[in-house]
């Protein structure tokens, strides 16, 4: 299994072209479920997820081809409505095939997508969302069955879950008439979602307020789209500028997707600077102590949490972070300590006393952004990091030794 060996201590300089959003491309991949027209999507990331979204979509009956960074997805045969536990489990997001398949077909079979390294990560918001359309639901076997015809309602949710809000959203495009989701996530994914559904031909207004409204037809056309970029991989390699020192200029970042982690930044001491068509990242010498909650967005992003944390460990001072997104997505601390960060966890809080160095060690990824925080861990340390299960990175991040390296860190895989 693969392994970074990242030798830390050195400054990144240069500039960088943010890859088009993981999050982003993946339920618009899935919303062309909605159609049997060809859709072109442009600048989609080459990442494990994505293949495993390539996947599920042949499985279900799309051609798809790929190149560089644009898919096509196509008719090929008949949809099946069936997406079984072999894909489901590799990646939850697989649950989003649920509210247009049943949309479109009025019957779907999702396998359950179980916990994760993070937490429990349960899906009842998408189920008493789809039957507030008026679906049936049961769990049969571990897969989740809803059947009957979509009806447009109004849909409110306990908590602005981005992924209920994609499935019902994409499930009302193809129900004609008016839904209304409140309590809505509002995410810039979610606006883009809404772009999508919106060429496709249904109305869509309200995305990236709370209060979202899908005026749905029976037919939906193929369309060419380009996905956003990707906030969370321009944070995490901000951060790991703001941590080694340097300066990197990010083309194509968007500093309006960005707030909450850039005010943080510049607290803390970094310089932020928004600049033609991108955002520039200068940092030297320990940060200050600046204490951040994750949020639903606006508020402080919880998959930019592990590389902040690794930023944290050498500020000059004491710190909380108080994760209220997922249960159990502190992981990364105990890595960290090995690296000699100081990090207590309690419950949803880690409180993070600074430390002037933190040194080389072996350290391993629980999950994407965990993996990604010790990145940013190992290129501020003094001395070699091996990180393990670099596999959990690439589902996240492109080529990510490659991109580091240009910007000037020592980082290599090992095979
Ligand atoms: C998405 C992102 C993920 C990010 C997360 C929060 C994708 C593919 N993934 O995940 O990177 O970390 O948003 O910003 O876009 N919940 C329930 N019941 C549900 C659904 C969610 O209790 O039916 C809970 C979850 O367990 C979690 C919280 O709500 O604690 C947030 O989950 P959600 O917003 O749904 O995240 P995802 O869409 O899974």
């Amino acid at each position: 299994m693969d392994e970074f060996v990242i030798d830390g201590g050195r400054r990144l300089k240069g500039s960088y072209l943010v890859n088009g959003s993981k999050n982003s491309a993946l339920p618009i991949l899935i919303a062309t479920l909605l159609t049997d027209d060809e859709c072109v999507i442009d600048n989609v990331p080459r990442l494990r997820d994505i293949r495993t979204t390539v996947r599920l979509l042949e499985t279900l009956g799309k051609k798809v081809v790929w190149t560089g960074k644009r898919l096509r997805i196509s008719y090929a045969r008949p949809l099946k409505t069936h997406a079984s536990y072999d894909i489901v489990k590799q990646m939850r997001a697989s649950i989003l095939v649920a509210g247009p398949l049943l949309a479109r077909f009025g019957k779907v079979r999702v396998s359950l997508p179980g916990g994760c390294a993070i937490g429990l990560r349960p899906v009842d918001i998408h189920i008493q969302g789809l039957e507030t359309l008026g679906a049936a639901y049961a769990a049969q076997e571990g897969d989740v069955v809803l059947s009957g015809r979509l009806r447009p309602a109004k849909v409110r949710f306990r908590f602005p879950s981005v992924g209920a809000t994609e499935n019902i959203m994409t499930a009302a495009a193809a129900v004609p008439g008016r839904t209304v989701i409140e309590g809505a996530a509002r995410e810039p994914e979610i606006e883009d979602l809404a772009g999508f559904l919106r060429a496709m031909g249904a109305k869509v207004s309200g995305a990236g307020t709370s209060r979202i409204v899908v005026d749905g037809v029976s037919r939906l056309k193929g369309v060419r789209h380009r996905v956003i970029p990707d906030r969370i991989e321009a944070g995490t390699l901000m951060l790991a500028v703001a941590a080694a020192g340097g300066t990197v200029t990010f083309k194509d970042a968007r500093p309006e997707h960005l707030a909450a982690l850039i005010a943080a930044m510049k607290r803390a001491g970094a310089r932020v600077a928004a600049v033609r068509g991108g955002l520039r990242v200068s940092a030297e010498g320990r940060p200050r102590p600046i204490s951040v909650t994750t949020e639903p967005h606006p508020g402080f992003p919880t998959d930019v949490q592990a590389p902040w944390m690794a930023y944290m460990s050498q500020a000059k001072g004491d710190s909380r972070i108080r994760e209220s997104i997922f249960e159990r997505r502190f992981l990364h601390a105990a890595e960290l300590a090995r690296m000699g960060a100081r990090v207590a966890v309690s419950g949803d809080a880690a409180f993070v006393t600074g430390v002037s160095e933190l040194t080389g060690a072996a350290v391993m990824a629980s999950d994407i952004r965990a993996g990604a925080g010790l990145v940013v861990a190992a290129l501020a340390a003094k001395g070699r990091t091996v990180i393990q299960r670099v596999y959990h990175i690439d589902r996240g991040y492109e080529r990510l030794e490659t991109v580091l390296r240009r910007l000037g860190a020592r980082i290599r895989r090992l095979r």
